[in-house]
């Protein structure tokens, strides 16, 4: 057996074998609370004020009120990955609502998909299940993912990498754990933050590069039809960055290989990713 791993709590250092939630908090009832997954790239996380930004915004909504500030959160998660060797790694902010909240920073394995997933694409599900604009928790990164977990475990029971919802009005979102994003005819389009998604901190960076270099680019408000349209398609998340989707069902997407622009996309973020770490700003 491996030894249990160090982890950082707003009570002091822990490890992940030990207890830290109590049985009364509303995170073990309820699912209430927060949480981030960070990318660590040899022990530097990447934009982790975003992240961070992302769970006080949910944390303000809900009325939390956070047991660590960002400047606080920073510092602990460089500590915790410096005492696990600067690895390439997962890195996750665990936020309980209580009473009182309590934080939890992990350094996790990283998995990403396979090479071989990067070269062939992936195929993505149609959950029959929806997500729903008028949920109070649209747009929050909550403990209670249980549906996302749902959405994907049953993708996966059916071969795909990942599972789509659309939303009440049928237009498409997003996965259960990444951003979606599809090109035609010399447009990039990703949907709304409207369609009820969770504004991605990967997505923000693939909109940043593509302003920049000058591609149209439109947030949209639309149906499946357009993404079964499209040339290619790709999904952009933390752990994933940018992951070509070669078919949704079976539906192939364009030629049902890897497009060049998801190709593109992956090299400039990385290009971006270190930059920023090499403290050059955005
Ligand atoms: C539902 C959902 N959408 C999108 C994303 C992508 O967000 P990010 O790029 O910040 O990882 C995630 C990340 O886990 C997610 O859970």
């Amino acid at each position: 057996m491996t030894s249990p791993s160090l982890v950082w709590t707003s009570r002091g250092w822990s490890n992940d074998a030990a207890p830290w939630i109590p049985v009364g908090d509303l995170a073990a009832h309820h699912g209430f609370g927060f949480f981030e997954t960070l990318r660590a790239y040899r022990g530097r996380v990447f934009r982790p004020d975003d992240h961070f930004a992302r769970m006080a915004r949910s944390a303000r909504a809900f009325r939390v009120k956070l047991p660590l500030d960002a400047g606080g959160f920073r510092r602990a998660a460089a500590d915790l990955l410096q005492k696990h060797g600067n690895p390439d790694a997962r890195v996750r902010l665990t936020v309980t609502a209580g009473p009182p909240p309590l934080a939890a920073i992990q350094v996790l394995p990283l998995a990403p998909p396979s090479d071989a997933a990067y070269r062939r694409g992936v195929s993505v599900w149609l959950a029959p299940w929806i997500r729903c604009t008028r949920s109070a928790l649209a747009g929050h990164k909550s403990l209670n993912y249980f549906e996302n977990y749902w959405a994907r475990t049953e993708g996966e029971r059916r071969g795909h990498f990942e599972a789509l919802f659309l939303n009440e009005r049928g237009e498409l979102s997003e996965g259960t754990r990444a951003n979606v994003f599809w090109a035609d005819r010399g447009r990039v389009f990703t949907p709304a933050l409207s369609t009820g998604i969770l504004s991605g901190v990967t997505r923000t960076a693939l909109l940043e590069i593509l302003r920049a270099r000058r591609v149209p680019v439109e947030e949209c408000a639309c149906g499946p039809g357009a993404l079964f349209e499209a040339r290619e398609a790709f999904l952009a998340s933390t752990i994933v960055e940018v992951l070509p989707v070669v078919s949704v069902g079976r539906r192939r997407i364009g030629n049902g290989r890897p497009g060049p622009l998801a190709a593109l996309l992956r090299r400039e973020f990385r290009r971006k990713v270190g930059r920023e770490l090499a403290g050059a700003g955005r």
